[in-house]
């Protein structure tokens, strides 16, 4: 194992009908709240009610930031710092998925900061302090609500970054399954895609000794890959639902890479696609993720069979290892194609056009990927192979 810190002050407060619970966190943090949400979900089904009935009955204020896009900008990051900065706000709610949280959680340390917000998204100002915030989950999928991440895209340059800062972890989560009921069949199967996928990024390293890692990663797998095709079928099922969403927390809360440091380059090159197509992070993650696998089997083919033996089920009778390991790569493709997920970028009219600029974003930071550290013919080779 690698020497490692965990440390995750999250609360995650779990289950049917604690959102009730709602009223006594925010107690902890002041009156004047800043609700954020998306583009009208929890209005439709009626959590947007609940929320505010909870919140006036507490006592607070509420302002609100509505509008947050999938795959959430930074000039609505700064239009949330804008309100908070003119009403002294004190505490920010996040009610809805990923890019909700997000997007608070960049409001959340922008606040604190006199410039723009793109600075701390671009690493050019490292947060010294944030407003508390809290969320109310609404999809499973990111984690984002028991981590310290934030995805926030620029649509004015193209680009879309990955930031994080101890600051930014929310004081609580409050997942309901019943609160993920509406979320439709598509975004149900992007939430699985995803966390799969975050547990692929952190499965793929060079460092030995990692048994129990190993275990924790391929029994989430294989949970998922047990409950997603009842779900996609049932989708107001609470206990499929309640499976999914604890999945989904403990897939990128940090468990799963205490001791070995993940690859993250698969998310690295779809976070570029997403920059220049405004696709679902997961349709890029499912079409991208079988051709990194195959692009980088060569780095430790014992691993790759470990998870097609372990997880897929793969025979190995009569097989080379290399051939038990393509065989778990390709069931994983048929896994996700069978849920309904896309599997080549020309499911997103994707062409070759754009290739070559997508892979100039994937490299902005120069070289990237700890399992395979890829340049950017690598990159242009998974995506031509992803075409
Ligand atoms: O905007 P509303 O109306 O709420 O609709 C949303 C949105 O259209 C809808 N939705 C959410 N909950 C619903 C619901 N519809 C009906 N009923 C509900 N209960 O679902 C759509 C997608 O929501 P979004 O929040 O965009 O999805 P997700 O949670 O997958 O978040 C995606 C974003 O997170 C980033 C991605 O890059 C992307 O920008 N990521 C964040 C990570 C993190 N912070 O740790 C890690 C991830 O790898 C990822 O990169
Ligand atoms: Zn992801």
């Amino acid at each position: 194992m690698d020497n490692f810190t965990y440390w995750n002050p999250t609360k995650l407060i779990f289950g049917r009908g604690e959102v009730e619970k709602l009223a006594e966190e925010v107690k902890h943090y002041g009156r004047n709240v800043l609700l954020v949400y998306g583009g009208g979900s929890i209005k439709r089904n009626g959590l947007y009610d609940q929320v505010i009935s909870i919140l006036e009955k507490a006592g607070a204020t509420v302002h609100e930031l509505p509008g947050v896009e999938p795959n959430p900008r930074v000039a609505t990051v700064n239009k949330g710092v804008a309100i908070c900065k003119e009403n002294d706000i004190d505490f920010l709610l996040a009610v809805g998925g990923g890019s909700v949280i997000d997007c608070t959680k960049a409001i959340a340390a922008g606040a604190k900061y006199d410039g723009d917000a793109w600075d701390i998204v671009t690493k050019k100002h490292i947060p010294a302090d944030a407003l508390p915030f809290g969320t109310v989950l609404t999809l499973a999928a990111t984690g984002s609500e028991m981590n310290s991440g934030s995805v926030i895209t620029n649509w004015e340059t193209n680009e879309k970054y990955g930031w994080g800062s101890p600051l930014v972890f929310p004081k609580f989560s409050i997942l309901d399954p019943v609160n993920t009921f509406t979320v439709p069949k598509d975004h149900t199967i992007y939430g699985i895609v995803d966390m799969m996928s975050h547990v692929f990024e952190q499965y793929f390293h060079h460092t030995e000794n990692t048994p129990y890692q190993d275990r924790m990663c391929e029994s989430l797998l294989k949970t998922v890959i047990e409950t997603a095709p009842k779900l996609i079928e049932d989708l107001e099922n609470y206990e499929l639902r309640e499976t999914i969403l604890y999945t989904g927390t403990i897939a990128l809360n940090g468990m799963l890479s205490m001791g070995a440091r993940g690859d993250w380059a698969t998310h690295n090159i779809e976070h570029a696609v997403s920059a220049v197509y405004d696709i679902p992070h997961a349709g890029g993650l499912a079409i991208l993720f079988p051709n990194w696998m195959k692009h980088t089997l060569s780095e430790n083919v014992g691993r790759f069979k470990q998870l097609a033996v372990r997880v897929f089920d793969v025979d190995e009778t009569g097989k080379t290892d290399r051939e038990v390991a393509l065989v778990g790569i390709e069931k994983l493709s048929k896994f996700w194609t069978s849920l309904g997920a896309p599997n080549r970028l020309a499911d997103y009219d994707i062409t070759d056009e754009k290739l070559d600029l997508i892979a100039d974003k994937a490299m902005a930071n120069g070289e990237f990927g700890r399992f395979k550290t890829l340049n950017k013919d690598d990159v242009l080779s998974i995506l031509k192979a992803s075409l």
